[in-house]
Formats: C-alpha cells, sequence, structure tokens
C-alpha cells in the first residue's frame, strides 16, 4: 500500500470509529444482588454500558470484583436515585428486600424505592424500564394465601401500578421461586399471565435473560408476566409465548384494577 492509500485507510478508520454510536447505557438497580448481577453479566455480553449500583460498594467487589464501576445508591434516597439517572437509557430494576419490618422494608424499597427510580426514569427519558418483582405481585393475586409475604407482594404491586401509569416503555417481570441453579440458564421456561401461575421455581439466570432481552423485545413492551421452568416446553419457546401475553391496558393488570384485599 502506498503513503497516500496508507493515509486514506487510516481518515476512513478514524471517521469510521468515531461515528460509531456510544454503547447504551443500562443502570441496574440491585446489580449486586442475585438477578441484578446476572443480568449485568449478560449486558456486559451484549456490549451494553452498564451503571452497576449496590447500597455497600466495598460488600459488591467482594462478592462481584472490581470490573464493574459500582455505583453506591439508596433507592429510598429520592436526590441520589435522580442524579444516578443522567444519560441513562435503559434501567433494570431487581432490587428486593429480605426485612419484613424496618426501614428497609417492602413499603420504603419496593414502593418508595421503585417509585423514585421511575421518576427520575421518566425525567432522564429513559426508553424502557424492566422491573422484576414476583409472580405472586400483581393487582388481582390472593395475597392471604402466604400471609408472611402478603406484604411484600402489596408493596411490589403498589410499585408496579406507579410505573404502569408513569407513561414509561415498560415491562414487568414476576419470577416464581428463584434457583441458583443452573448457574447459565438456558431452561425451558414458561411465561405466562400472572393470573394463571399457580406455583414454579425458575434459574435466576434465565430471569436475567428475559430481564435484559425485555429492554429491547416490542413482545415484551407494556406486559406483565410471570416465568416458571417447564421441562414439557422446547427451550425458547418462551419468545413465542410473549406474544400471546396481553399488554397491560386490556388485562386485569391494569393500574387501576382494584387491589385483592390485604390480610390484617
Ligand atoms: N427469592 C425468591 O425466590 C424470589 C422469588 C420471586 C421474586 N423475587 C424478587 O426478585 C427480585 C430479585 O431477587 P434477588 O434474590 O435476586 O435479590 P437479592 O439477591 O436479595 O438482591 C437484592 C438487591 O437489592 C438491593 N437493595 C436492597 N435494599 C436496597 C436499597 N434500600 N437501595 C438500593 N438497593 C437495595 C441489594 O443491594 P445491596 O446488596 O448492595 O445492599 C441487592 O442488590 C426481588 O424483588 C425479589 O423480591 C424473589
Amino acid at each position: 500500500m502506498n503513503i497516500r492509500k496508507l493515509a486514506c485507510a487510516l481518515a476512513a478508520a478514524f471517521v469510521m470509529s468515531s461515528a460509531a454510536p456510544a454503547a447504551e447505557l443500562v443502570l441496574v438497580a440491585g446489580a449486586s444482588g442475585r438477578t441484578g448481577s446476572a443480568a449485568m453479566r449478560l449486558l456486559d455480553e451484549q456490549g451494553y454500558t452498564v451503571r452497576a449500583t449496590t447500597t455497600n460498594r466495598e460488600r459488591a467487589i467482594e462478592r462481584h470484583g472490581d470490573q464493574w464501576d459500582w455505583l453506591e445508591l439508596d433507592v429510598r434516597d429520592r436526590d441520589a436515585v435522580f442524579a444516578a439517572m443522567q444519560d441513562v437509557d435503559y434501567l433494570v430494576c431487581a432490587t428486593g428486600t429480605r426485612s419484613l419490618i424496618g426501614g428497609n422494608s417492602p413499603r420504603f424499597v419496593d414502593y418508595d424505592g421503585l417509585v423514585n427510580l421511575v421518576d427520575a426514569a421518566v425525567e432522564a427519558g429513559v426508553r424502557h424500564f424492566v422491573v422484576v418483582t414476583s409472580a405472586a405481585a400483581g393487582p388481582y393475586r390472593e395475597r392471604s394465601r402466604m400471609i408472611i409475604f402478603a406484604r411484600a407482594r402489596h408493596w411490589k404491586t403498589m410499585g408496579e401500578n406507579h410505573l404502569k401509569r408513569s407513561g414509561l416503555a415498560y415491562t414487568v417481570i414476576g419470577p416464581s421461586a428463584l434457583q441458583e441453579e443452573p448457574a447459565a440458564g438456558g431452561e425451558p421456561i414458561r411465561v405466562m399471565a400472572r393470573a394463571d401461575y399457580e406455583t414454579g421455581a425458575v434459574a435466576i439466570a434465565d430471569v436475567a435473560i428475559l430481564a435484559v432481552d425485555a429492554l429491547t423485545n416490542p413482545d415484551a413492551r407494556n406486559k406483565s408476566y410471570g416465568v416458571i421452568r417447564d421441562e414439557s416446553v422446547a427451550p425458547g419457546a418462551w419468545r413465542a409465548m410473549l406474544k400471546t401475553i396481553r399488554v397491560d391496558s386490556e388485562t386485569e393488570e391494569a393500574p387501576d384494577h382494584p387491589l385483592m384485599p390485604d390480610p390484617e
């Protein structure tokens, strides 16, 4: 190659690299948790830029390593949530609490925290908001069946309703019992309207696959669905099933649907 051709090739390479779009930024709230960290690994593989949040940076690095630039964020802190949302294109919320009472209980994490994330996402113009909640949450679920978790499901449902009313494009994913194995997922899974959910379990990695897919899959848009492992279906059959699930506004998932009464 002569000098002139080499200079042209270098110039073309420069133009191409400077014209390449910046990787889209996904904020993962609860990235240090089991589902959040599985989602982060997938997002990385798929070339997204990830803003990984935790309430404790040191602990998150111990558990998951320092390849992510961990951002300390408590979703109860509204100002901090708004500040964290700068430049965010997509959001995956996989926060959850194991405290059934006290200051970090579902009232404050699953509800207030989600409200803060949703309001900040609206202001930032986030393109799609995915929240991982529970197969047994939702407006018409019989919450009295397992009273110990009833309050958590109540507050998850209230948070979901805020998201549904926000005007954001969204997906509500309701996992059944989360299981660590198989770590890579890829099992046959069934997605369903939560009204049809009975009971089941699902690999965390498969929930993460659904969550990342939902960011850009039009068949997941403005829908809520449960997910269970189901050996009777083919792996990947969930994609066709997703098409048959109706958008929330046409179902009892609509946010104005009366809630099942709460157990006292
Ligand atoms: N366990 C199950 O079988 C099951 C079944 C169905 C649905 N779910 C739901 O699925 C979701 C994911 O569950 P998981 O087991 O993957 O969660 P997890 O491992 O318990 O992780 C919870 C995440 O929430 C974060 N978090 C807690 N309080 C927070 C706060 N105040 N501000 C910001 N972040 C906070 C934690 O951050 P730090 O660790 O950094 O504090 C952590 O990243 C949850 O909503 C859960 O309720 C669970």
